[in-house]
């Protein structure tokens, strides 16, 4: 390393070369104005900031560069700072202090201001840096930390009402069915020795209802927990899942499931299941729909769902009723999986919901 003492000692003209470029080539912009406030440098950093070169500025007073409602109480900020000791401080504190760059926009600083005596006059340097981008992070950052809020606390009413609907479904359904049958084999036992015709329709009835029973423990299990897609793979819970829409609601519903879909892993096949389950659902109650569709295939890395009924539409941008938690969830879901999902609507137009979530990382493949 060259020792500094070796170096001839710089000039006057030559350390005020070398302070000029270090002060131009600043990120920050560098403003000095002298005490009654007229701008005495203006560095290229400033340029930029406030849009304004340094000639139309220096001369002139600083207030220009502050939005009118801050003008008088800067005057009186700096007369106060020029009656302390004190070298240097923020500007604004904790509040965001604002500038004008010279086409009139307003833009949110981050500001120090020092002082220093040369001779008799006093200078006043204010360093700043234009933090729109930050604030602006900020603001998204602060929004999106108030949606995932609003999600958690409609999974949280989503999740009571699921289980209060269960209770309802398991009373009505599989309890009614039970106290029936419980009183089938009590007349049973009491008619036992009874004419043999009379008991042969009074078993079948039973064996009928037993039967319904299974279907609707089924079916109450699947919407607890698709089963069926653990245990058969995305494309046949689909089938089954479609078919069961179109028979109980006589609509006609249209599935494809590209090949390489078939046997998508979790936790995109759940969030897909759980998607066209709501959507269907949504069709049924709301669509007045005579056809609908379901489309499932790769493009880019990325897998795609379509799900489109002929009904009579709505628009997505209303806010939904209190209480609604089907399109809440369905974005949930697909958020939490870095997905996108959008609602193509309108009025008389049918829709089409349209999801696109990441592939899943392929499976193990199993030990042989
Ligand atoms: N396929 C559809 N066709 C027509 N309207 C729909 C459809 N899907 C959703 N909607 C409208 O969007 C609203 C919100 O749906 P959702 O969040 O699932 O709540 P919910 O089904 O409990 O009303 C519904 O009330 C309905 O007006
Ligand atoms: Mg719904």
């Amino acid at each position: 390393m060259p020792d500094p003492n070796t170096y001839p000692a710089a000039t006057g003209h030559e350390r005020e070369t070398q302070l000029r470029s270090i002060i131009e080539s600043a990120m920050d912009a560098i403003i000095t104005t002298d005490r009654q406030g007229r701008v005495v440098l203006f560095n290229r950093a400033a340029e930029l900031a406030f849009g304004c070169p340094a000639a139309r500025i220096i001369g002139h007073s600083i207030e220009r560069l502050l939005p009118p409602r801050f003008r008088a109480t800067h005057q009186h900020d700096m007369q106060a700072f020029a009656h302390t000791d004190e070298s240097s401080k923020r500007m604004g504190a904790p509040r965001v202090v604002s500038a004008l760059r010279a086409n009139g926009e307003e833009f949110p600083i981050d500001a120090s201001i020092s002082q220093v005596l040369i001779g008799s006059e006093r200078f006043f340097t204010i360093i700043l840096r234009d933090v729109s981008a930050k604030i602006r992070s900020e603001r998204e950052l602060e929004a999106a930390r108030e949606e995932i809020r609003q999600l958690a606390i409609a999974t949280q009413t989503a999740r009571e009402q699921e289980k209060a609907r269960m209770a309802r479904e398991l009373h009505d359904e599989l309890g009614q069915a039970l106290m029936a049958l419980k009183m089938d084999v009590a007349w049973l036992q009491n008619n036992l020795g009874s004419d043999p015709a009379k008991l042969t329709t009074r078993t079948l009835a039973m064996s009928a209802l037993l039967d319904s029973t299974m279907a609707a423990t089924r079916r109450i299990a699947a919407d607890l927990r698709p089963l069926i897609l653990g245990d058969l793979g995305l494309e046949p819970a689909l089938e089954w899942l479609v078919g069961d829409f179109s028979r109980r609601h006589g609509v006609a519903c249209e599935l494809q499931v590209a090949p390489e879909c078939a046997d998508l892993a979790d936790p995109a096949a759940s969030a897909l299941y759980r998607v066209v389950q709501e959507g269907l659902t949504n069709i049924a109650r709301h669509a007045c729909a005579t056809g609908a569709g379901v489309h499932i295939y790769q493009r880019g890395g990325e897998v795609m769902l379509t799900l489109q009924d002929n009904g009579r539409g709505f628009d997505p941008d209303s806010s939904p009723r209190e209480g609604s938690y089907g399109i809440k969830g369905i974005r949930e879901r697909v958020y939490l999986l870095g997905g996108q999902v959008d609602f193509l609507s309108g009025p008389g137009r049918g829709t089409i919901v349209q999801v696109t979530l990441p592939l899943p990382p392929p499976m193990p493949q199993a030990a042989s």
